[in-house]
């Protein structure tokens, strides 16, 4: 019978089952060979004897490689250590394609060869538990908002709208006119939070990011909510709610992922909520109480945001942003027309900006002045601007990049894990 490896439990004691899968690992002495097998949902050790197996199949094992498929049939007994965990005395070890010598071993391989090799590289026990981290991560998005009533709402990849400015644009031709690769959803989010009240974008994006980071990608996937009568505040409380679900969701799920990339979670169990507020002005003042010359008007840098959030054991929201360094969209502050009412959440431990978000203007004129300043072209707008004139209200929203909190949450060094196929400046293969 064929049980995958996941579903193996203590009823499949003393009984005969199937794996079908790869070749981990391989150890042998004497008699015996030790072979570490996965097949997708998990890794178990295969005992072959040569009194189980017969000296046939013995010799046969010997010359099976790394990553060799296989299935192998077999007795289940409990791990003699581990709770939960199994073994497979086998019986039987067929040969389905025997695997060339396998480019990546134990030893320590550089991130390009391992970046080059991506497509293998995902076979490996750390990868797979970040892959798996991410689907969690993707479904307890999914969940929070359906839970809560929204709907997805799905945007358009291809689109004449810059949404977050003109100089990370990705263009290409659409029958002649210029199309850009889809920055983010967020202005038909809007749309679609006039027409259903509460929506979620959730999909790829594209940013043209020249520079080599740890942060940054130039295909990457957001989830975007956008709420009609949200304002400000409320979007803040909508985003420590998120995070916090889904690091909950993560703990809940993948103690043995974590337990896998070594991720020290418990600086995860105190992600709750009232995660800390603090103005932009606010931050400021702690870049300057820490020695560093900071005007006033300026954008933080990795740096900043590195100090700034390590003054916090949880996510930290830095709100009211000078207007000139924001999109054209966000409300200004009617209090203080030099600040605007948007949001960034920077993760602890150094990670930085995972969440950007604000209310948006709903002023038509104050709007148009706007894209004016910004020098945008009113035409492609007009859809947009329409939504000013037909019942608008005050409303926002957020995006938050998945791979960065994916990064986060699993205490990455680099974004370039937390996807199955990476796309950054010079990496279009495999
Ligand atoms: O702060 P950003 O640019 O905000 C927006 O795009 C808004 N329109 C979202 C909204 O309000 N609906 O991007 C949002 C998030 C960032 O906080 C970051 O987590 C992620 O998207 N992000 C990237 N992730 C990976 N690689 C990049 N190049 C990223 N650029 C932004
Ligand atoms: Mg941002």
């Amino acid at each position: 019978m064929h049980v995958y490896i996941d579903k193996i439990t203590n009823e499949h004691v003393d009984k005969e089952i199937t794996i079908k899968g790869w070749l981990y690992n391989k150890r042998s002495s004497g008699k015996i060979h030790f072979l570490e097998l996965r097949d997708g949902t998990g890794l178990i050790q295969a005992i072959a004897g040569i009194t189980d197996v017969g000296e046939e199949i013995f010799e046969e094992i010997k010359k099976i490689t790394q990553e060799s498929s296989v299935i192998v049939t077999g007795k289940v007994s409990k791990h003699p250590k581990k709770e939960n965990f199994y073994e497979l005395v086998a019986t039987k070890v067929e040969l389905v394609s025997l695997a060339q010598e396998y480019p990546i071993s134990k030893k320590e391989h550089g991130p390009d060869f391992l970046l080059d090799n991506r497509h293998l590289w995902l076979r490996s026990k750390r990868q797979m538990a970040i892959m798996r981290i991410r689907h969690t991560i993707v479904k307890a998005c999914r969940d929070f908002f359906d839970n809560r009533g929204y709907t997805l709402f799905d945007s358009p990849i291809l689109t004449g709208n810059a949404c977050e400015g003109t100089t990370t644009l990705f263009e290409t031709d659409y029958f002649g006119q210029p199309a850009y690769l889809s920055q983010s959803g967020q202005l038909y989010g809007e749309a679609g939070a006039f027409a259903l009240g509460k929506i979620y974008v959730f999909g790829p994006t594209f940013r043209a990011e020249k520079s080599k980071t740890r942060r940054h990608l130039t295909e990457f996937w957001m989830i975007e909510p956008e709420v009609a009568y949200l304002e400000l505040e409320g979007i803040m409380e909508l985003a420590e709610d998120f995070l916090s679900y889904l690091v909950e969701r993560v703990l809940d799920k993948n103690k043995v992922e974590l337990e896998i990339i070594e991720r020290d979670f418990k600086k995860l169990e105190g992600i709750a909520p009232p995660f800390p507020r603090i103005s932009y002005t606010e931050a400021v003042e702690i870049l300057r109480k820490e020695g560093i010359n900071f005007e006033w008007g300026g954008d933080f840098g990795a740096p900043d945001e590195t100090i700034i959030s390590g003054k916090f054991d949880k996510p930290v929201m830095v709100h009211r942003f000078p207007t000139e360094i924001k999109a054209f969209y966000m409300k200004r502050d009617p209090k203080n027309e030099k600040v605007v009412l948007g949001v960034d959440v920077l993760a602890p431990e150094g990670y930085g900006e995972i969440i950007g978000g604000a209310q948006r203007e709903d002023n038509l004129d104050f709007l148009l002045e706007r894209i004016e300043e910004h020098k945008l072209p009113r035409e492609i707008f007009e859809w947009y601007l329409d939504l000013r004139k037909y019942g608008s209200v005050p409303h926002g929203g957020f995006g938050m990049g998945l791979e960065r909190a994916v990064t986060w949450i699993c205490g990455l060094q680099h974004l370039r894990e937390t996807i199955p196929f990476p796309r950054m400046l010079q990496r279009l293969y495999p």
